[in-house]
């Protein structure tokens, strides 16, 4: 038996005990005659004493040991003299009666600490050591209980959990395919699949009414704090339902995620918002509600001052930003710069200070005080406020009218991460026009049901008509990130091929990539609809955390490689070969 108890199991309780103990070093310490080590497992840090008036031979071991060497410790749990409230096992220590080293360990390349000295490049490349640390520690400890009360909580509602393949076909649609080429098949390739999505769809026409998969999704496009090559979805459907069914089922499981692991009650039902009213009073499709200031839409209120900025604007719009009236010029220049940068994309701004001595504005040339006190009124500013203007193309200002409002919550320090704000935002487009290729894409995916008002509008040909499609969809989004999307799907197999005209296949194309799907619809298929949640921004979400990657054990850097493994890597030539691939990398010709 290696161990009795774990290092983070023993209190006051054990006293008089003789235990076994095995784990790392963390650190080593000698205090006059005695010397402590504090021994490190999954489970806590215990710490053990040895005194050299009583065992020469076990101090002359401890004074061998290194960071991370792997020891057996064996010793009677006794009461501490000076107790350490930061660790649950810090009432007691371990009197050393004997001792054995399992394992020697190179030093570390950083310390293994809540806050470790290593950067992020070396972290990654010893991941093994960074998943020792307990912050990781916690991170996949959340990552586990979700997981389990997400299986808990779907199989009692009756979804059954249900593997599909990850060898499968190249869809054009989406983001781009990760491709494995096939050996047996020359000059053919499978694809991964960016989610189970047409499979999902083929168990409910197979009659498995309710399905979920925690499952892996693969997809190849360009990486953020909270977007991985690899990633993992709770992936939902179900069949004979309605929006309402759908929202209701999964927002059950939100709420008891909440519920039992962040012990989080919402007795309310989830607020909703259309996409349009979520563009129009927040600038974003994944409002951040944790803090107000809505975005207001002034355009017509402004007009007619002969100041030209304003009246030839598409769209001005504004927010107030509370107790911020006190602005100094410097910090309004600075905020000014702050907008004009590519990623937000504003030309200037206006501002108006709305102080008890009076109003302050940028565009006090054009308009009087009273004229301000009005727009300050009619946007619900009151003394002490900034009010803060973007004006220009209507889409381009409100996305940058909804950054410039996520940044003024942040610097008021209102988007605490303790605090969470669920949200569905429904009603989405069904179809997005692309210039640069004069189609139309989905806005979701091709799957997506228009909603069943707008049929006569889908069938029509005229770009204006299927702009204004509406679909049956939804995000889940929490603090302002895009948790989960899914839809009521077509399950009519007219319907379907109508769509992939609409997005321009030739009916040929459609049968090639997907005849499988459009065939099966002619044999029964239940009215259906789904959602998939984003596994690891859940979770990181959970845990207080913009960035998936600590959820997440083995991730891929932001230009997806695997450190660790140096991975990707070449292959060699007699392999390419045997797949019938010939490399046109420079090197590689
Ligand atoms: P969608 O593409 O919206 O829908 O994906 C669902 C959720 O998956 C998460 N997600 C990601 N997480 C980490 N890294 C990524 N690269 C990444 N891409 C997406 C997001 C997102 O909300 N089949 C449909 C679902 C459906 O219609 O049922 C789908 O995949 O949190």
């Amino acid at each position: 038996m290696y161990r009795s108890h774990t290092c983070g199991e023993l209190r006051l309780a054990n006293a008089g005990q003789t235990v076994t103990l095995a784990g790392w070093v963390q650190r080593v310490r000698k205090m006059g005659s005695l010397n402590f080590i504090d021994l490190r497992d999954r489970y806590g840090i215990t710490q053990l004493v040895a005194d050299e008036n009583e065992s020469k031979e076990i101090n002359e071991l401890v004074a061998s040991l290194g960071r991370e060497y792997v020891i057996q410790a064996t010793g009677v749990v006794t009461e501490r003299q000076s107790k350490n409230n930061k660790i649950d096992t810090g009432e007691i220590e371990i009197k050393l009666t004997e001792l054995k080293v399992l394992n020697k360990a190179v030093t570390p390349p950083f310390t293994i600490e809540e806050n470790t000295d290593g950067g992020e490049d070396i972290r990654a490349q010893y991941r093994y050591l960074d998943l020792r640390r307990a912050p990781l520690k916690r991170a996949l400890e959340l990552r586990h209980r979700m997981a389990h009360e997400v299986r808990n909580y779907l199989s009692n509602v009756g979804f059954m959990e249900i593997e599909t393949p990850y060898l499968i076909k190249s869809t054009p649609e989406g983001a781009r395919d990760f491709v494995v080429p096939s050996r047996m098949n020359p000059g053919e390739f499978y694809a991964l699949p960016q989610s189970p999505q047409t499979f999902k769809q083929l168990l409910m026409v197979a009659g498995y009414d309710r399905y979920f998969q925690i499952v892996r999704c693969f997809r190849d496009e360009d990486l953020r704090a909270d977007r991985q090559p690899e990633f993992t979805q709770i992936d939902c459907e179900m069949s004979f339902v309605e929006r309402e069914d759908v929202l209701n089922t999964f927002e059950g499981l939100a709420k008891a995620l909440f519920k039992n692991v962040l012990g989080k009650e919402f007795t309310e039902a989830f607020p909703r918002i259309s996409y349009k009213d979520a563009m129009e009073y927040y600038g974003s499709d994944k409002p951040d509600i944790r803090f107000g200031m809505k975005m207001n839409t002034i355009t017509d209120m402004v007009k007619g001052h002969n100041f030209a900025v304003l009246d030839d604007a598409e769209y001005v719009g504004a927010i107030v930003v509370p107790g911020c009236a006190g602005y100094t010029r410097k910090q309004l220049d600075e905020l000014t710069e702050w907008v004009k940068r590519p990623q937000v994309g504003a030309k200037g701004l206006i501002y108006i200070k709305y102080n008890a001595e009076g109003i302050k504005s940028s565009i006090d040339k054009f308009y009087s005080a009273d004229d301000l006190k009005a727009i300050c009124s009619a946007i619900g500013a009151a003394e002490g406020d900034l009010v803060l203007v973007l004006s220009g193309e209507k889409k381009k200002m409100q996305g940058a009218l909804g950054t410039l409002r996520l940044e003024m919550g942040n610097r008021l320090g209102l988007r605490d991460n303790s605090v969470f704000a669920p949200l569905w935002v429904c009603d989405f487009p069904l179809l997005e026009w692309d210039d640069e290729t004069q189609r139309f894409y989905a806005m979701h995916h091709p799957f997506t049901a228009p909603k069943p008002e707008d049929m006569e509008k889908f069938y029509s040909n005229k770009k204006e008509d299927l702009e204004q499609v509406n679909a049956n969809a939804y995000d889940f989004v929490l603090n302002g990130t895009e948790v989960g999307g899914g839809s009521i799907r077509i399950h009519d197999s007219k319907v379907q091929e109508r769509m992939f005209e609409v997005l321009g296949f030739s009916k040929e194309d459609a049968d090639y990539r997907f005849g499988f799907i459009i065939n099966a619809f002619k044999y029964g298929a239940p009215p259906h609809g789904g959602i998939a949640f984003g596994f690891d921004r859940f979770c990181s979400l959970f845990g207080g955390q913009e960035t998936i990657r600590d959820y997440i054990a083995f991730p891929k850097n932001n230009t997806g490689r695997d450190v660790m493994l140096d991975a990707p890597s070449r292959i060699d030539m007699a392999q390419m070969d045997e797949l019938f691939i010939k490399s046109t990398a420079p090197e590689q010709k």
